[in-house]
């Protein structure tokens, strides 16, 4: 049964967020707890509605055997404040996009996505998109820590 329907937010949502609900949904089954969640991804920004997570984010998501060519980008929406219990920013940016968006009573659900156990600095998730690839190997490292850490303290 689900108890969590969580979303994961980035800006264009086709590096980050998308890795994010791989790698969630990866840990999850790991821990043979998928059945718990209801997982999404989206983007404060437009730009790639429709579009498939970028190719350097895809092959090194599938280098940890995490398959992420069935997503698509899709922009961040007022609805999503009442259809998810958890919305988790990448970055500080994200947040605060998001909780410009929020509906009243609903930014207690915005966080960011690296918990309380970061340092200051490292809880954000660094923008990869205009790097190379060893920033994919950095997001992926964070956010396989991040997701088990939150998987850790919803279960
Ligand atoms: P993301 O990376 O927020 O991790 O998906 C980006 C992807 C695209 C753009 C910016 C960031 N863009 O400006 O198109």
């Amino acid at each position: 049964m689900v108890q969590h329907r969580l979303l994961f937010v980035c800006l264009g949502n086709i590096c980050r967020s998308p890795i994010a609900q791989g790698v969630f949904a990866h840990v999850a089954e790991a821990a043979g707890m998928e059945d718990r969640f209801s997982l999404d991804s989206a983007g404060t920004g437009a730009w790639h509605e429709g579009h498939p997570p970028d190719a350097r984010a895809q092959a090194a998501a599938l280098a940890r055997g995490i398959d992420l060519s069935g997503q698509r980008g899709r922009q961040v929406a007022v609805r999503d404040f009442r259809a998810f219990d958890m919305i988790l920013a990448m970055d500080r940016t994200n947040l605060a996009a998001l909780l410009d968006l929020a509906p009243p009573g609903h930014a207690s659900k915005v966080r960011l996505f690296l918990g309380d156990a970061y340092d200051p600095i490292q809880r954000e998730v660094p923008d990869p998109y205009y790097g190379g690839d060893e920033g994919f190997e950095e997001v992926l490292d964070l956010v396989e820590a991040g997701a088990r850490a939150l998987l850790a303290q919803l279960t």
